[in-house]
Parts: structure tokens; sequence; C-alpha cells
């Protein structure tokens, strides 16, 4: 487990070294004999993170939400295209946060279910979109017991599972709730990017492994994992996932006003993936 300088992501963050906190919180549990493996360590630190920064609100200069410049306008032009038509569309938000891609969803007649681990970003969400959407607060490494199966024409997950240690669960999960013939269309910093800013704090750009870091003027602790492109396309495949589309995607011209330095970054090297992947068969 190891810190590491903030991801342009997070452009104000600030470098959080030496993980006291993360490591006293196992040290805790070791001592307290409680069984706790890393990924729900990780929870226990990323998700009171979130519900601060949904607390702050406007407050946060950087906006970890589908609002930021970053999402606007690099994420979001090139996550669309990969998307199904959208009207009368089911659609599952997996981790929506405070509802941003819900609302775009909704805007173009999709019928939409979101969820979040957040208990603050969650209620957020429901308060903007509840007369026409519908939460929950769940965690997507968990199974997702409040839907049904087959139900989904697009499971949607925005930046999510880069807090998460093993996607396998969260894959198969997706698969079950997919439609045979759904799509699932998902987002993730790119693994070369994380490791070019934190190779000093990664085992190596072949292992996954993860750093913890201070969201700007907030005391929120975001845990963040690196894992190299052969281990998402293997964990899609052995989750019963086609790949359909990988994108690395390149920045439109306009994200430069918004954005400049990570613009600069984003026409150097990809800044963010995006993947559609389709269920293979019907096992599940
Ligand atoms: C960078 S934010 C993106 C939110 C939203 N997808 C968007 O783009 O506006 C990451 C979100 O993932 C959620 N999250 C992190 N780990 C999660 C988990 N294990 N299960 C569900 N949500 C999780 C956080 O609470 C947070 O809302």
């Amino acid at each position: 487990m190891l810190v590491g300088k903030p991801d342009c992501t997070f452009a104000r963050q600030k470098v959080y070294h030496p993980p006291r906190k993360y490591i006293s919180i196992l040290d805790k549990l070791a001592s307290e004999g409680t069984q706790m493996d890393e990924d729900r360590a990780s929870g226990e630190i990323t998700i009171p993170g979130y519900d601060t920064l949904a607390e702050r609100g406007d407050a946060v200069e950087t906006s970890p939400w589908g609002d930021s410049a970053y999402q606007r306008h690099y994420v979001w032009p090139g996550v669309e295209p990969l998307l199904p038509e959208l009207s009368g569309a089911r659609v599952l938000d997996a981790g929506c946060g405070i509802g941003e891609y819900v609302g775009r969803f909704l805007e173009r007649g999709a019928d939409v279910v979101g969820f979040d681990a957040s208990a603050e970003a969650t209620a957020i969400a429901r308060k903007r979109y509840g007369d026409r959407a519908t939460f929950y607060r769940a965690d997507l490494t968990e199974p997702l017991e409040f839907v049904p199966d087959d139900a989904f024409d697009l499971v949607f997950c925005n930046l999510v599972l880069d807090h998460v240690e093993d996607w396998k669960p969260a894959f198969t999960a997706f698969r079950r709730h997919l439609a045979p013939d759904g799509e699932l269309v998902f987002t993730t910093i790119h693994p070369m990017r994380r490791y070019r800013r934190h190779r000093d704090e990664l085992s190596g750009y072949h292992e996954t492994d993860s750093y913890v870091l201070e969201w700007g003027e907030t005391d929120a602790q975001i845990v963040q994992y690196h894992r190299p492109i052969e281990e998402i396309v293997d964990s899609l495949g052995e989750s019963g996932f086609r790949l359909d589309e990988f994108r690395e995607i390149r920045p439109r011209e306009r994200y430069e006003a918004h954005n400049p330095e990570r613009y600069e970054t984003a026409m150097e090297a990809p800044d963010t993936l995006c993947v559609r992947a389709r269920p293979i068969g019907t096992d599940r």
C-alpha cells in the first residue's frame, strides 16, 4: 500500500504521505483481530472521503463529479459516442455520485436506476432526480440485490472502478443485471497515466497497487488503484464479457480553454480509457 503525488484528475490535490491514517486503520484492525481485506479497507477510507466531498459541494474547488471541466469537456465527449440509443433505454448508473450522468440520461429519455456507496452523494442525487429516477445506496463489490437480473440495456460506470481492487465481482454482477443484448460502458484513468505519475509509489507497472490522495483543501482521502491494461482486458473476459470498443480518449480542442494543463498532458499521452463490452452467451 503506497501513497503518491496527486493525479491530474484532482489537479489541486496535494501529496499525502505517508498514509498514516490508512496504516493506522489496518494496524488497529489487526490488533483487534478483525479480518479486513485491503479492498474493504479501501472503502473504509474512500467512501467517507466521497461523503465529505458531497457534503462540501461547491466549496470543493475541483469537483470529483461529472460537472468538472475534465468530465464535461473530455470524458463525456469521449464516452457519449459509445452509448446505445438512450431513448427508452433501461440504464443502471453504477457509482452515480451526485447524479450528474443520471441527469444526462434522463434528458435523453432513459429510465434510470442509480446507486452509489456514498450516503451523502446518493442523498444529493435523490434530491435532484428522485422524482424521475430510482436511487440506492450500495457497494458495487457486493451483490446488487435491489435490481432484477437481465434488466438493463446499459450498465454505465464512470470513474468508479479506479477505487476497487478486484473488478471481477463487479463485472460479474453487471453481467447478471444486463439484458443479454445489453452493454457495459465504463471509464477509468489510463493505467499508463497513473503509472507515469505515480511510478515512485507503485510496485511496478505490472502489479495492481494503490495509493491514497488527499483532496485539495478538504480532509477527504480517496484510495486509487493502478492496474495494468492486460488485467482490465482479462477481468472482462473472465467475467463473461466480450470487449467491443476500447478507446484512449483524445481531447477535443475546446477542452483546452477549460483545463489547459490537463489538455496538454492528454494530448501528449492518453489520460482516460473508455471501454464498451457485451455479455457473452447466456450462462450466468
Ligand atoms: C469520481 S466519482 C464519480 C461519480 C459519478 N460516476 C460521476 O462521474 O459523476 C466516484 C464515485 O464512486 C463511488 N464509489 C467508490 N467506490 C464505490 C463502490 N465500491 N461502490 C459504489 N460506489 C463507489 C464514490 O462514492 C463516488 O461517488
